[in-house]
């Protein structure tokens, strides 16, 4: 993928307006309903009666009910409304669909219902649109351009810090950790795709997307957009916050685009999207594609590395000789001076740490897929319009394929140089997959483990985060896995710091 130095006029092509995607949303689900064969054999699962209670009492989307239908392996099936779901616990199983079947699977209902908001983006959107989108969003996350986006990350947190230093000043010690981590990432996903320059514009496209998402996370369900049928209040504000925001990011667009035009130089991730063109054709990305891939963007990229960060913080405050033993690498790396990306290949506690949070809390705790065709898994004929999930939540606390499963144990990624590696807990593969995979694997998982450790760093060097009561939080699956209660805690500067 190539980009020109500066923008060609965008093609000429308008934003869909929030009634025509909410229509687009409702065909894509229609889409996806196939009606499945009478009389095959299923695999075992919880009985009807209990599927049945689970629906009544909300617990469907529990991750008690994911552990219920984990626990049945290696493949487990129950029928939820007008869902066939079979939840795969093996490894192999997991791999096969997700890596091997990747081009014939479709994205889930689930995914079909954030369509309102994220359009057709490349997380919701399908071939041959999505390789080809994301072969133009991609030179936004090369090596090259995430080193670029490191001193934001670091300068975002610097400045979360004398936030920090002016509370503690005034005796306010107490914060909500989650808070405070999504403000942060927001922050440096507004920053990094739109430029430094735009404070004004971030502030306020992070302003609009607060309403949206507050607001809304219960309407991103099929039931939600079902609802989104009928005139309610509800919907009338649903469509007023996304216009908002839909004029926000067209307006940023253009401005960028004139920047281009104007023959300046921006480093930005969106100044990247637009100069982006198809090798084959020379086309780029249209402003209606523009919009709906910043948002996805946004979306994906910022509440997912919020809540990696905040379970991060709650694991060192549950385990003070852990959070030592990360201190001796944050008191010697680059201890005069701010972190650099250059600084995350010498973090290998750090990256660690973090890589042992996100086995036990991972941000994004289950993923599934829709099948467009028949297939065979463990002798099963499982009919096109099933839905395959895989729960990163419960593979890698399988004691199958993890030493003391639950214990937080950081020092299992580091090989006997004391260096990170993946590999070095010696899980076998699609036991570990907090990005996903193949074709639809995290687009954003070095950016996003770049902000992570130069966050913990930058922060940890300079406080403490004491969770007021560490054994009560417990996790909320939400689209992400949240800590339930926010993550009340209190910070200390560290001593000497
Ligand atoms: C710790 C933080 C993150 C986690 C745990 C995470 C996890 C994931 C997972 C599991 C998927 C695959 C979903 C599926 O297969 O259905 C995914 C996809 C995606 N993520 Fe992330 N993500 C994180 C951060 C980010 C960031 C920072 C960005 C962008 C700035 C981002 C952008 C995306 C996009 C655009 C996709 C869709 C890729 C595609 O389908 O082609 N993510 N993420």
């Amino acid at each position: 993928m190539t980009t020109t130095p500066n923008a060609q006029a965008l093609p000429n092509d308008q934003m869909l307006t929030i009634e025509q995607r909410l229509a687009l949303t409702r065909e894509a689900m229609v889409q996806l309903r196939v009606k499945q064969p009478k009389g095959i054999r299923r695999p075992p699962g919880p009985s009807r009666r209990r599927v049945a209670s689970a629906i009544l009492t909300g617990r469907v989307t529990s991750l008690a009910f994911m552990g219920e239908l984990c626990s049945i392996k290696p493949i487990s099936f129950a029928r939820v409304g007008p869902e066939n779901l079979y939840a795969l616990s093996d490894p192999e199983l997991v791999w096969e669909v997700f890596a091997k079947l990747d081009g014939t699977t479709r994205r889930s209902m689930a995914l079909q219902a954030t369509r309102p908001i994220l359009g057709n983006g490349i997380l919701t959107s399908e071939e041959p649109e999505h390789k080809r989108n994301r072969s133009l969003v991609q030179p936004a996350f090369s090596p090259r351009r995430i080193a670029t986006y490191g001193d934001q990350m670091v300068a975002a947190t610097q400045r979360l810090s004398s936030q920090w230093r002016d509370r503690v000043r005034t005796g306010d010690t107490g914060i909500l950790v989650s808070e405070q981590m999504s403000d942060l990432t927001l922050d440096i996903v507004g920053r990094t795709l739109f430029g430094a320059d735009l404070t004004g514009d971030a502030v306020e496209i992070s302003e609009a997307l607060t309403a949206v998402l507050g607001r809304f996370s219960r309407m991103l369900s099929p039931a939600g957009v079902v609802l989104l049928r009928f005139p309610t209040p509800t919907r009338r504000r649903l469509i007023e916050s996304v216009e908002r925001l839909d004029a926000v990011v067209a307006r940023l667009i253009a401005q960028k685009q004139a920047q281009l035009l104007a023959g300046e130089d921006p480093t930005d991730m969106l100044a990247v999207l637009i100069q982006a063109r198809d090798p084959e054709s020379g086309q780029g990305l249209s402003v209606n594609e523009l919009r709906d891939e910043v948002m996805t963007l946004v979306l994906a990229g910022h509440e997912t590395t919020a809540n990696a960060l905040s379970w991060t913080w709650l694991e060192l405050s549950r385990h003070r000789e852990i959070r030592r033993w990360v201190e001796e690498e944050w008191d010697t790396v680059g201890q005069d001076r701010s972190l650099g990306i250059d600084d995350v290949g010498q973090l290998h506690r750090t990256r660690a740490v973090v890589a042992e949070s996100m086995r036990l809390n991972p941000p994004a705790w289950i993923i599934s897929r829709r099948l467009r065709e028949d297939i065979s898994l463990d002798g099963y004929n499982i009919p096109k319009g099933s839905t395959l999930l895989a729960s990163q939540y419960y593979m890698q606390r399988d004691p199958r394929y993890w030493t003391d499963a639950s214990s937080f144990t950081p020092s299992r990624w580091l090989n006997d140089d004391g260096e990170f590696d993946e590999k070095a807990p010696g899980q076998p593969r699609a036991a570990w997959f907090p990005f996903g995979f193949a074709s639809r694997k995290c687009i954003g998982d070095r950016f996003a483990l770049a902000e992570a450790v130069l966050a913990l760093a930058t922060l940890g060097r300079d406080w403490e985060v004491v969770a007021s009561a560490p054994r009560d939080v417990i996790p909320v699956p939400a689209v992400t896995l949240r800590p339930g209660n926010g993550i009340p805690a209190r910070i200390r500067p560290r001593i000497g710091h």
